[in-house]
């Protein structure tokens, strides 16, 4: 692939994410949310909290996409809010704000990861050259920082940047021992998260996750050179699967494979942006289908109240329906159109495989 050489007239200013409703969440605030909306009476953060409910933050490795979460709190919703009634709890209202900031929690959390596996991150961290240089809790005799220091074990923006920043240094060292350099597939760099979370002096810290707006990610995306090569075929907005924290690292760490001149260091403003582009897209195109979302939309009785007069218009998705915004109407509007649904004998609705996703598309694809 060609190195790409930047000119002005690369940087032209899209506005694609003007009009999704995409915004950047905050981990930390993602947190601070689950507290205050009482979450956390039913479901645990880190072992502490209710138990009568799943535990939301546990590194659970379920690997969910966006619309499928949306999907499991729709479907959950009902059984939430007679709990929540017995329990006195007044049921929370969430700003689409909050409810990045709650995804970025998840995120953070692992919530969306595949699962992995401790031994076999163990055992290729050692395999991959990395444990040469890196203990766990002392600064080794080749210069590398304790692993129980790194921010990037609890931070997969700064996971990425390492690994992006570092790899020209590490391959020369590398080199000059005459070891090869490794790649590493995602599967492996999750292992080794995973390894790397779980060891008894990082395992309590806190997760973080702050992706910048993504409209400015995108103009970086463009400064940077990235979007050079990731046009076309290559182009990031044609997959949909989900880019986990490990599937970025991976992804940076073997780019400079693919670099041949020294690739520019990133500093952490800019990852955050970078990330925050990228973890956009997957909001913004969920992969679902119009055509099968309008089949969900009847099917599934939407169409009994909106659009006939019943329900306010969904016209205003148009543009902005999201896992984000699926999520702050079903807390905001969801308990009342329960009652309507109980009134008139309308089952609630469960999405399973696709359904979610489809039906964002066609929320958003307007009529
Ligand atoms: C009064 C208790 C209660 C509160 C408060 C509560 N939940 Fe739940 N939640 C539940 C129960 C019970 C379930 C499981 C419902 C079921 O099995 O159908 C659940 C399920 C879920 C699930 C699906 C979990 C899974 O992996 O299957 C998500 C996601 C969720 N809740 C998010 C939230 C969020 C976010 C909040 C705060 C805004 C919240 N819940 C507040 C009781 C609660
Ligand atoms: C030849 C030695 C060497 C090898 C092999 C090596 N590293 Fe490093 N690594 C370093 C050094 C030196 C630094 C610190 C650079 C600095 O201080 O800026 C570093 C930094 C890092 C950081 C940043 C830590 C932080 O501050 O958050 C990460 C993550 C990392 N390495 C991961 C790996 C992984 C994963 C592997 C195996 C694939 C690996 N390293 C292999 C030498 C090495
Ligand atoms: C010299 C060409 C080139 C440049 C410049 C480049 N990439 Fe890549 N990138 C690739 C190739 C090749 C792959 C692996 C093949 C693929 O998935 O398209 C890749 C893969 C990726 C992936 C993983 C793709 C996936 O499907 O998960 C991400 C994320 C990514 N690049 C981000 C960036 C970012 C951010 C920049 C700018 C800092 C950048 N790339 C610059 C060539 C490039
Ligand atoms: C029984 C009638 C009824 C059915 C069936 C119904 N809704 Fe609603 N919906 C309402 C009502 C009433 C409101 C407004 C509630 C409020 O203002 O609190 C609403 C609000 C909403 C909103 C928020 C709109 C906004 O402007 O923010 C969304 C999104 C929504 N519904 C989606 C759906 C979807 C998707 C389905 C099918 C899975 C569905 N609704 C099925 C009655 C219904």
């Amino acid at each position: 692939m060609r190195v790409p050489r930047l000119s002005a007239t690369a940087v032209v200013s899209l506005t694609a994410f003007a009009a999704t409703g995409v915004i950047p969440g905050d981990a930390r605030k993602g947190a601070q949310v689950f507290q205050e909306q009482k979450c956390v009476t039913c479901h645990s953060v880190d072992g502490t909290g209710g138990k009568s409910a799943p535990d939301l933050s546990k590194k659970s490795g379920r690997g969910y996409t966006p619309a499928d979460m949306a999907a499991l709190m729709w479907n959950h919703a009902p059984a939430m809010w007679t709990a929540m009634e017995q329990a006195g709890i007044e049921k929370p209202k969430l700003t689409a704000e909050q409810s990045a900031d709650l995804f970025a929690y998840f995120y953070a959390a692992r919530y969306f990861d595949r699962p992995g596996d401790a031994a076999r991150g163990r055992r290729a961290f050692i395999s991959k050259g990395c444990a040469q240089c890196h203990n766990v809790g002392s600064t080794a005799p080749e210069g590398g920082k304790p692993v129980m220091t790194w921010k990037s074990v609890s931070d997969p923006i700064e996971l990425a940047r390492e690994m992006w920043n570092h790899a020209p240094q590490m391959r020369q060292a590398m080199a000059d021992r005459k070891v090869s350099p490794p790649t590493l597939t995602a599967d492996e760099m999750n292992d080794i998260v995973v390894y790397l979370q779980n060891l008894p002096q990082t395992r309590n810290l806190q997760p973080e996750f702050s992706p910048a707006s993504p409209e400015t990610g995108e103009t970086l995306f463009q400064v940077k050179g990235c979007a050079e090569c990731h046009r076309g075929a290559h182009s990031l907005d044609k997959k949909t699967s989900l880019r986990t924290g490990a599937d970025y690292a991976a992804a940076m760490w073997n780019h400079s494979h693919n670099m041949i001149q020294l690739q520019p260091e990133l500093r952490p403003e800019e990852m955050r942006r970078l990330v925050g582009y990228i973890w956009a897209l997957q909001f913004a195109n969920t992969g679902g289908n119009a055509a099968r979302g309008h089949k969900v939309f009847e099917a599934k009785g939407c169409g009994n109240c909106h659009g006939k007069g019943a329900a306010p218009s969904l016209d205003a998705m148009a543009g902005r329906a999201n896992p984000y915004t699926a999520v702050s109407a079903l807390w905001n509007h969801g308990p009342n159109m329960l009652k309507q649904m109980q009134a008139q004998k309308i089952r609630w609705p469960r999405f399973k495989d696709t359904q979610m996703a489809d039906l964002l598309a066609y929320l958003n694809a307007g009529k």
